[in-house]
C-alpha cells in the first residue's frame, strides 16, 4: 500500500518503491511535514517532536516545517499562499478539519479551513510508487456556507502548488538560465541563508529559468542523495529556495505571484498547477530516469517522425513551387513528416504582418494548401504547418475587426514586439474563433502536425490581474480541445525557440522545439541539460547548415547529424543548395537513426563521464527490452596533450556480451566490462564525432 496512516497521531506516509515522505497533524492544528528520503518501513520511526518557540521571534508557526503555511499570524517565512479579504484584512488562519485517503487512485487530501473567513483549501497529493514520484498541487476555495453568513470575496494573492523542506542545509541547487537563442544554459548554485528565486515573468515559461527545483548533496551521476521539484506549466511559475535559520532547506513552488491577483467570488475555487517531486540516492541519473519516466507518461507513446522543417531554408519566403521542391528532396533522403514553417498565411510578407488571417496566402498558394499537401502525400510523407494561433500582427484582417481582442490597457498604446500583439485568450469569444479557424484548417486540409509558436511575451495585460495564469489554462483547454476533435494530430510547442519547456506542455503538446539555436555544438550543452528533467522522446532537434546562421560557426556533417540524433531527429537545411554528397549522407543519418529510433526515443538516457580534460561529451542510451545501447561521442576540439579516451558505460546487463564496431573494427565484451573498464575510442581534430551501437549476443 502506498499509502499508510497513523490515525492516533494523525499521520500519513506516502511510499513509493523506494522513498517515503511523511505528515501529520500538530495539535495546533498544522500541517506539519516530517520526512522525505529512502524508504522507512517503520512508521513509528516518524516523530513529531513537540516544538516550542526559540524565542518570542521565533515563534512555533515561524519554525514548524509546514505542508503548505499561509501568509497570517506570526509568520514571517515563505508561505505558499497569500489572501486578501473583502475587508482589506491579509492575515488567515488554517487549521486542518480533514484528511482523506484515495486508496485506488493513490490520492491524499488533506481539508484545512479558515472558519470565520470561509477560506478552505485542499492540499493534495498522489503517490508514484514505480517511479519514486509523488505529485501535489493545491485547491484554494471561498466557502461562504462554512463562514456561516454571507462571505464576500477572496482575492488570491499568492499561491504555490506545495512546500517542501529537505532535511539538509549546504545543498547544490541546478536549474538552467539563458535567453532566446540560448536557452539551457546549466548552473549549480550553493543554496545558503538568503534565498535564491527562480522565475518566469513573461508569461511562457522557460527561456530564462525552467521550472523546476533540483537540489543535492554532492551528487555525482550516479550516487548521492538527489531532491527534485518540477512543475507542470507553461506560464509563469516561481520556485523559491532557501536554507531556514533551523537547519533545512525550505522549497516553494508554483504560479509566479508578481502582477497577479485572482479573485474568488463565494462559491469559486483556484486550483494550482500540479508539482511532481521525488527523491533518489542514486543520483542526478537517479532523478533523471523517474522524471523522464513521467514525462513519458504524459507523451504520446507514438514514435516520433523524422520532419522537415522549411524555416532556415525558405523563412517567409514560400510558395507552391519551392515547397514542392524542398519536398521532393526531403522525401528523397528519407524524411517521414514535411512542415510548412511561417510565412504561408494571409498577407505574410515578413514579421509585421499577417499573424491572426489564417487563410491560405492566394498569391503562394493559388489553389490552397491541398495540391501541396496531395504531393507530399504522394511523396509518401505526412504534411505539417506552422502556426502562432496566441497572436496578431497589427496589419491584419483579425485585428482591423477586433482590436479589442488584445491585452491592453485602455490609455496607453498597445505594446508591440516582433511587431505583433497577444490575443486575450483568457476571453470565451476569442478561444472561440481560434478554435473554429484551427479545426477548419484541419477539416479542409490533411495535416498530421502542428508547429504552434508564441514569438512574443505578454505584456501589458491591462486591468486583467489573472491574464497570466488564466491564458496558459486557456491555451491548454484550445490544445486538448483540438486534439480530442482532431485525433492523431502531433502539435509541438514552440515559444521563439524553447520558450515552452516544462512538464505543462508535454501533457498537452506532442514535443518541444529546443531552441532556435540550432548550432549542433551549442545544442549539446542545451540537450545535456534538458535531459536532466526532460525525456529525449520530447526534444526536437534539427540537423542545420555550416555555417550556422546565428553562430557562423563550421561543423562538419556527421557532427551535426549526430548532435540531432540524439532527441527526436529533425532537418532544416536548405536542400536546394546540398549537393549529392550531401543528400546522401542525411539520407544515411535519417536510416540510421530510423533504425535506432526506439532506443533513442524509449530507452534511458545516461550522461556519462568524461574523464579525459579534452573537450568530449559522451551519451548512452539503453534499451533493454532491445539488447541495444548507443553511445554519442563528440569532440569539439582536440587540446594539447589530447590523448585516446576510455568511456565507460552504464545501465547495461553486467552478465550479457554485446557486440560492437569501432571505426570499423568488430569487439565483443560483456556488459561488466564495458562499464567497469569503457570502451576506447580515438576521436581526432575538431568536430569528430562517433555514433556505436551495442548489440547483446
Ligand atoms: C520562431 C521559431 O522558434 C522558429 O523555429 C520559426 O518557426 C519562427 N518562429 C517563425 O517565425
Amino acid at each position: 500500500m502506498p499509502i499508510r496512516t497513523d490515525p492516533d497521531r494523525r499521520l500519513v506516509a506516502l511510499d513509493t518503491d523506494a522513498t517515503t515522505y511523511a505528515f501529520a497533524v500538530d495539535p495546533a492544528g498544522l500541517l506539519r511535514h516530517l520526512y522525505w528520503g529512502p524508504r522507512l518501513d517503520r512508521l513509528a520511526d516518524v516523530e513529531a517532536p513537540a516544538l516550542w518557540e526559540v524565542s518570542t521571534n521565533d515563534s512555533v508557526a515561524e519554525i514548524t516545517h509546514e505542508e503548505y503555511p499561509i501568509h497570517g499570524g506570526l509568520r514571517f517565512k515563505e508561505t505558499a499562499l497569500a489572501v486578501r479579504f473583502e475587508d482589506g484584512s491579509r492575515g488567515a488562519r488554517l487549521v486542518v478539519t480533514g484528511i482523506a485517503v484515495d486508496a485506488e487512485a493513490q490520492e491524499v487530501v488533506v481539508a484545512l479551513l479558515d472558519a470565520p473567513r470561509g477560506l478552505t483549501v485542499q492540499v493534495h497529493y498522489r503517490v508514484l510508487p514505480g517511479l519514486d514520484l509523488i505529485e501535489r498541487w493545491a485547491v484554494v476555495r471561498n466557502e461562504p456556507s462554512e463562514a456561516g453568513r454571507e462571505a464576500g470575496v477572496i482575492a488570491v494573492t499568492a499561491a504555490a502548488s506545495a512546500q517542501f523542506h529537505v532535511p539538509r542545509a549546504g545543498l547544490t541547487l541546478r536549474n538552467v538560465f539563458g535567453h532566446w537563442g540560448a536557452e539551457q544554459q546549466p548552473f549549480t548554485q550553493q543554496v545558503g541563508p538568503a534565498a535564491l528565486v527562480l522565475e518566469s515573468r513573461r508569461g511562457i515559461s522557460s527561456h530564462h529559468h525552467n521550472p523546476y527545483v533540483v537540489l543535492d548533496a554532492d551528487a555525482s551521476e550516479d550516487a548521492g542523495e538527489v531532491w527534485c521539484a518540477a512543475l507542470a506549466w507553461s506560464g509563469n511559475f516561481r520556485a523559491t529556495v532557501a536554507q531556514t535559520p533551523y537547519g533545512d532547506t525550505l522549497v516553494q513552488l508554483g504560479l509566479n505571484p508578481w502582477d497577479a491577483e485572482v479573485t474568488l467570488a463565494p462559491g469559486e475555487s483556484l486550483t494550482t498547477p500540479r508539482v511532481v517531486a521525488g527523491y533518489t540516492a542514486q543520483g542526478l541519473t537517479g532523478i533523471s530516469h523517474h522524471l523522464h519516466a513521467y514525462g513519458h507518461g504524459l507523451l504520446d507513446p507514438r514514435p516520433r517522425p523524422v520532419l522537415y522543417n522549411s524555416w532556415e531554408a525558405t523563412g517567409f519566403e514560400v510558395d507552391l513551387e519551392g515547397q514542392l521542391a524542398l519536398a521532393q528532396r526531403a522525401a528523397g533522403i528519407g524524411v517521414e513528416l514535411f512542415v510548412m514553417d511561417d510565412g504561408w498565411f494571409g498577407r505574410r510578407s515578413s514579421i509585421d504582418d499577417g499573424l491572426g488571417d489564417w487563410w491560405v496566402d492566394p498569391g503562394a498558394f493559388p489553389d490552397g494548401l491541398g495540391p501541396l499537401i496531395a504531393q507530399v502525400h504522394e511523396l509518401g510523407m505526412d504534411f505539417g504547418l506552422w502556426v502562432e494561433p496566441e497572436m496578431v500582427n497589427p496589419a491584419s484582417d483579425l485585428y482591423a475587426k477586433h482590436p479589442d481582442w488584445i491585452y491592453r490597457d485602455q490609455v496607453h498604446d498597445p505594446d508591440t514586439a516582433r511587431g505583433q500583439y497577444v490575443l486575450d485568450l483568457t476571453r470565451p469569444e476569442v478561444q472561440e474563433h481560434l478554435f473554429a479557424v484551427l479545426d477548419l484548417l484541419l477539416r479542409e486540409n490533411d495535416i498530421a502536425y502542428l508547429k504552434w509558436d508564441a514569438n512574443r511575451p505578454m505584456s501589458a495585460v491591462g486591468a486583467h490581474r489573472d491574464a497570466h495564469r488564466a491564458h496558459i489554462e486557456a491555451l491548454y483547454t484550445l490544445v486538448t480541445r483540438l486534439k480530442g476533435t482532431h485525433p492523431g494530430v502531433m502539435i509541438e510547442a514552440c515559444a521563439s525557440g524553447g520558450g515552452r519547456i516544462d512538464l505543462g506542455a508535454l501533457g498537452v503538446f506532442d514535443d518541444v522545439w529546443t531552441s532556435d539555436n540550432t548550432d549542433a555544438a551549442d545544442r549539446l550543452v542545451m540537450q545535456r541539460a534538458y535531459s536532466l528533467i526532460y525525456p529525449a522522446k520530447a526534444m526536437r532537434a534539427w540537423i542545420t547548415e555550416s555555417p550556422n546562421f546565428l553562430s557562423q560557426r563550421s561543423i562538419p556533417l556527421d557532427f551535426r547529424a549526430r548532435s540531432a540524433m540524439m532527441g527526436t531527429l529533425g532537418v532544416g537545411t536548405d536542400l536546394m543548395r546540398a549537393d549529392d554528397a550531401e543528400l546522401k549522407a542525411l539520407a544515411a543519418h535519417i536510416a540510421t537513426y530510423k533504425r535506432l529510433r526506439p532506443t533513442i526515443q524509449d530507452g534511458r538516457v545516461y550522461r556519462l563521464d568524461n574523464e579525459t580534460g579534452n573537450d568530449y561529451q559522451f551519451t548512452g542510451y539503453v534499451r533493454e527490452d532491445r539488447g541495444q545501447a548507443l553511445l554519442f561521442a563528440f569532440l569539439q576540439a582536440s587540446r594539447v596533450g589530447h590523448r585516446k579516451p576510455t568511456v565507460r558505460l552504464r545501465g547495461l546487463d553486467p552478465a550479457a556480451t554485446y557486440r560492437y564496431a569501432v571505426n570499423g573494427v568488430p569487439h565483443e565484451h560483456s556488459g561488466a566490462y564495458l562499464m567497469g573498464h569503457g570502451v576506447p575510442l580515438w576521436l581526432m581534430g575538431d568536430y569528430d564525432s562517433a555514433l556505436v551501437e551495442f548489440d547483446r549476443t
